[in-house]
């Protein structure tokens, strides 16, 4: 596969790594894959079809099969999933559905069933993938790797301010646990665990604002594509 137009952004989650990786995708004008979206979808999905989300084979075969379309909402220009046809909008955004991503995610099988429709995503004139394996295994060959991360306790904050901004009650105890749990099971899976892939640009968020983390970025990138600077 010719890889040459590749960026990808990995990190736990709550780094920044949506932020930064549209960002990097407007400047360039290149295309977004979102892949925690998709294991965010196959999660919904078991739940929606009654399935035991231990039950390896079985939710492989769903990730087999999975009907699934991204659409830009016209208005927010967010990206919604379309599962059988049925928008499922923020239902996939929910704390819960990012525990259920994680569980499906941890199953090989279902992993290597996501595989091809990930790579799928590459499209000239470029990609930006935001994930956890996207620099490791996904686009082993993506001439520009970034992997964004900062403390769990920051990162539980953040989220803490957004889903008050938001006017949603919040408990900042549950989110750091919940953060907590998810970060030990994306890092200790015996498949793609999250770490940073050899030749990354690691930043550390945690005392950066987002403009500070976004100026490092470019700097970095702006050595491959020029366009960023
Ligand atoms: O980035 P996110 O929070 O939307 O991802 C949800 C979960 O999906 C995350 O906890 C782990 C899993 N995931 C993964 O294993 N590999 C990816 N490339 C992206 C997400």
């Amino acid at each position: 596969m010719d890889n040459q137009f590749i960026i990808t952004v990995d990190g736990p989650s709550g780094a920044g790594k949506g932020t930064v990786s549209q960002l990097l995708a407007d400047k360039l004008g290149w295309h977004m894959l979102d892949s925690g979206a998709l294991y965010r979808v196959l999660g919904v999905a078991v739940e929606k079809h009654g399935i035991d989300i231990n039950n390896e084979s079985e939710v492989t075969d769903l990730a087999r099969n999975l009907d699934i379309d991204f659409i830009s909402n016209k208005d927010t220009g967010e990206i919604e999933p379309l599962l059988q046809g049925e928008n499922l909008g923020a239902m996939i955004r929910t704390d819960q559905a990012g525990q259920a991503a994680s569980k499906v995610a941890a199953i090989p099988t279902v992993r290597d069933a996501l595989l091809a429709r990930q790579r799928d995503f590459y499209r000239l004139p470029g990609l930006v993938a935001d994930g956890r394996d996207m620099g490791t295994i996904v686009f082993p060959d993506a001439p520009v790797k970034i992997f964004l991360t900062a403390s769990a306790e920051c990162r539980a904050e953040r989220r803490y301010k957004q889903l008050k901004n938001k006017g949603v009650d919040a408990n900042m105890r549950a989110l750091l646990d919940s953060i907590k749990a998810r970060d030990e099971r994306d890092q200790t899976r015996s498949v793609a665990p999250l770490v940073p892939a050899e030749g990354a640009f690691v930043v550390d968020s945690s005392n950066l604002s987002i403009s500070e983390v976004l100026t490092q970025v470019l700097d970095f990138a702006s050595k491959s594509f020029p366009e960023l600077a």
